[in-house]
């Protein structure tokens, strides 16, 4: 499938600024996957469909989540990261994409995952840093991502956990273990 293909198939699931964002998350991904040696077609798919879900209605993503064993946990956190995981489902199901590693980089994309590969990496910061985000800190992300991948997924992974806490929000329990995770193999790195 190529680029046209696919954001021919994804624009009727998407609002015109979704669209949008989900062209920039495209074009910085397969920049992302130039830099640092990714899979730049897995890297394009993976970008078109991240967002396939967002606007399925909540009941909708629920009844997925429980019938598809997607994690129940997921339920008592914030409906925004459901999108990502039942994406994935969808994105196997309805469009038939059945690479497993571009679906677990759609799978992943709000929430982190411990062990993050490569493509879910440049997936999971094309989301933060795409053009038409504007938020405090996400210059700094992006200038990072010029050199370094996983300091600048770190940085993203710290300034997600601060802002959702400052707007007294939960924080899903696997975004800190990815924080955790990708911290502790910089130091392994380091050392
Ligand atoms: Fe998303
Ligand atoms: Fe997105």
């Amino acid at each position: 499938m190529n680029k046209e293909e696919a954001l021919e198939i994804v624009k009727p699931h998407l609002t015109e600024h979704r669209y949008e964002h989900t062209i920039g998350v495209m074009n910085t991904a397969i920049d992302l996957a130039e830099r640092f040696n990714g899979d730049k077609d897995k890297a394009m798919l993976a970008a078109v469909f991240h967002d396939y879900a967002k606007f399925r209605p909540k009941d909708e993503m629920e009844s997925i989540i429980i019938r598809e064993e997607l994690g129940k946990d997921l339920l008592k956190y914030g409906k925004e990261l459901w999108h990502a995981p039942v994406g994935a489902y969808l994105v196997k199901s309805e469009v038939g994409i059945t690479d497993e590693e571009i679906l677990q980089a759609i799978r992943s994309h709000t929430s982190g995952r411990v062990g993050m590969s490569l493509l879910e990496k440049i997936i999971f910061l094309a989301d933060y840093i795409e053009p038409s985000r504007h938020f405090p800190g996400v210059d700094e992300v992006r200038e990072t991502s010029e050199q370094n991948l996983d300091e600048a997924v770190r940085q993203a992974l710290m300034n997600t956990v601060i802002f959702l806490m400052k707007q007294n929000q939960l924080i899903y329990p696997e975004t800190l273990y990815t924080y955790n995770d990708i911290a502790n193999e910089q130091r392994r790195n380091n050392s």
